[in-house]
């Protein structure tokens, strides 16, 4: 009698750990989806409305409407909350990581710029489910998007299809870092271009035109050692606080092209990671 309450409640406990551990996972990568989403990834700094202000639009988080504008392209970032009619709510998890890292739409069509699908390549397979996890967690938005227009003939393909990617161990700071640089696409912005291809032998030497807010260009800095007033120079402290509030340590408000509003939430050892590996580029002058 008493054997068979314990081989029962052991049972009973067996089942509900079995059940309560796919729900703990889920949890968790749905914790880290939204911590991607919300602080270096920050997809919503271009999918996002923002009002006049340059603050993102309350209640709209991802849903599309931002206009790019650029002597080559007028492009506008689509819907991608989970909407089915006008986001992407429709797309199955597959087809959104393809869209990520492959820039391949459902149909086949090819997104184009500025979306950064070069860096985004290195994505790994869990950080994009993550993602696809804390998409499907935002509210859906009806909003239909106008399309983009470009004056440039679009690549049929980003490079061959990207596979598996395995995750970078964060022990390794400065590898971590770099891959932290790479989904946050930093060096995107920070790396000179010519008719639009980075100039990769002058990684991180900033000087790319970029459109500014509300309006202008304004011009991406040099992040190597070789700027010596720049932020491989920096304490760790001075550079989070340059990321989370958009202050440089002289005073100077930046521009806000960079997402300070998402990058607040990141954590210290992902930025000590970022700063580590920054420090590590070829020192560039400009
Ligand atoms: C630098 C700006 C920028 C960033 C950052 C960005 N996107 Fe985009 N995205 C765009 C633009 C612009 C388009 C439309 C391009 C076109 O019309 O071909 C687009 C298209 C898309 C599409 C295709 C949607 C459709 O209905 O056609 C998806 C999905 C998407 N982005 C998801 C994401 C996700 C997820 C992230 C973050 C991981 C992200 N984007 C980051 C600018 C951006
Ligand atoms: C959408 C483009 C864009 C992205 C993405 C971007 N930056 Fe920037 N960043 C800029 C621009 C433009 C400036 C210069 C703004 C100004 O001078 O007012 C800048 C300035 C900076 C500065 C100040 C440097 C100095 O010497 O004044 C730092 C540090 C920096 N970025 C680091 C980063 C890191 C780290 C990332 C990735 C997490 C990143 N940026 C992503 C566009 C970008």
């Amino acid at each position: 009698m008493r054997l068979n309450w314990l081989r029962h409640s052991l049972l009973g406990m067996g089942l509900a750990i079995a059940a309560a551990q796919p729900v703990h996972a889920a949890d968790k990568v749905l914790e880290r989806g939204n911590y991607l989403l919300n602080g270096i990834v920050a997809c919503g700094n271009c999918h996002t409305p923002k009002g006049p202000d340059g603050k993102a639009i309350p209640g709209q988080d991802l849903a599309g409407g931002t206009v790019i504008e650029v002597p080559v392209f007028r492009a506008v970032a689509p819907n991608i909350t989970p909407d089915r009619e006008t986001g992407i709510g429709s797309w199955t998890d597959a087809q959104i990581i393809t869209s990520i890292r492959e820039g391949k739409r459902p149909d086949g069509s090819i997104i184009g710029p500025p979306m950064p699908i070069e860096m985004y390549r290195d994505l790994s397979d869990s950080d994009a489910k993550a993602l696809v996890a804390a998409l499907r967690a935002v509210k859906p938005v009806a909003n239909k998007t106008e399309k983009s227009t470009y004056k440039i003939p679009l690549p049929p393909a980003y490079g061959p299809p990207v596979g598996r990617v395995a995750d970078v161990s964060p022990q390794n700071q400065v590898r971590y870092g770099g891959y932290l640089a790479s989904i946050g696409h930093c060096l995107e912005c920070h790396t000179p271009d010519d008719k639009g291809r980075l100039i990769m032998t002058r990684l991180g030497g900033g000087g790319r035109m970029l459109p500014s807010f509300p309006s202008g260009v304004v011009m991406s800095a040099n992040l190597t050692p070789g700027n010596p007033d720049g932020v491989a120079h920096w304490s760790s402290a001075q550079f989070k606080t340059t990321m989370r509030t958009g202050i440089r340590p002289d005073g100077r408000a930046l521009v806000r092209t960079m997402a300070f509003d998402w990058y607040k939430s990141i954590n210290d050892s992902d930025l000590n990671a970022l700063l580590a590996y920054l420090r590590t580029l070829k020192p560039i002058k400009n």
